[in-house]
């Protein structure tokens, strides 16, 4: 993969943007504070759905209603993560395209989005009064996994990879 990643991360560094990203000291900073709280939107949504989902919390409001709630939440914060996490590459284009957990964190950060609106739709159809199925529960359960874990990739972009 780094033999088209290797040329992208060079037009990147020519890019008069990389520069300015790289030498404004505010501007990694400010952008990685700004990642942060994004992360902590998208994680615990996930969150309170799960709980929501196994019946442990929530329960005065139907799963459909939590999902609603959050929805667009997460889809904002997800569309701040990518600009932001944008931000960041143009900084220091070889610590993030070259590295391998970034390499990770990037298609799964796809995939657990999709997994997230293909289950997330599912909560409309339980009839109300029911709780999720066993599916539906793992789902929910497994999508919180993942951010956790994309978050943990994240994290250690820093320090291995
Ligand atoms: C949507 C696309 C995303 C892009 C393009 C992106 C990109 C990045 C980049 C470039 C970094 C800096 C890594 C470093 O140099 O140390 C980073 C850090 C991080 N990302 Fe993302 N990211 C995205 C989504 C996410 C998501 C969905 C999560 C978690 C739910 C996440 C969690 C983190 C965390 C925890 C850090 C470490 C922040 C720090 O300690 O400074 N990212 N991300």
């Amino acid at each position: 993969m780094n033999e088209w990643l290797e040329p992208l991360t060079k037009s990147i560094n020519g890019m008069p943007i990389h520069e300015t990203v790289r030498d404004q000291l505010w501007v990694v900073p400010t952008f990685q504070c700004i990642h942060i709280l994004a992360v902590a939107i998208v994680f615990s949504g996930s969150l309170i759905v799960a709980l929501r989902a196994l019946g442990i919390a929530g329960t005065y409001w139907t799963l459909s209603r939590w999902q609603q709630r959050f929805s667009p939440w997460t889809l904002v914060s997800l569309i701040v993560l990518l600009l932001s996490g944008a931000v960041l590459t143009l900084a220091e284009p070889e610590r993030e395209l070259l590295n391998s957990l970034f390499q990770i964190k990037m298609p799964l950060v796809v995939a657990t989005t999709l997994l997230s609106y293909g289950i997330g739709r599912r909560f409309a159809y339980i009839p109300a009064g029911q709780s999720a199925s066993i599916g539906l529960k793992l789902g929910a359960v497994l999508i919180f996994l993942l951010w956790a874990v994309i978050m943990g990739l994240g994290r250690w972009i820093a320090y291995a990879g």
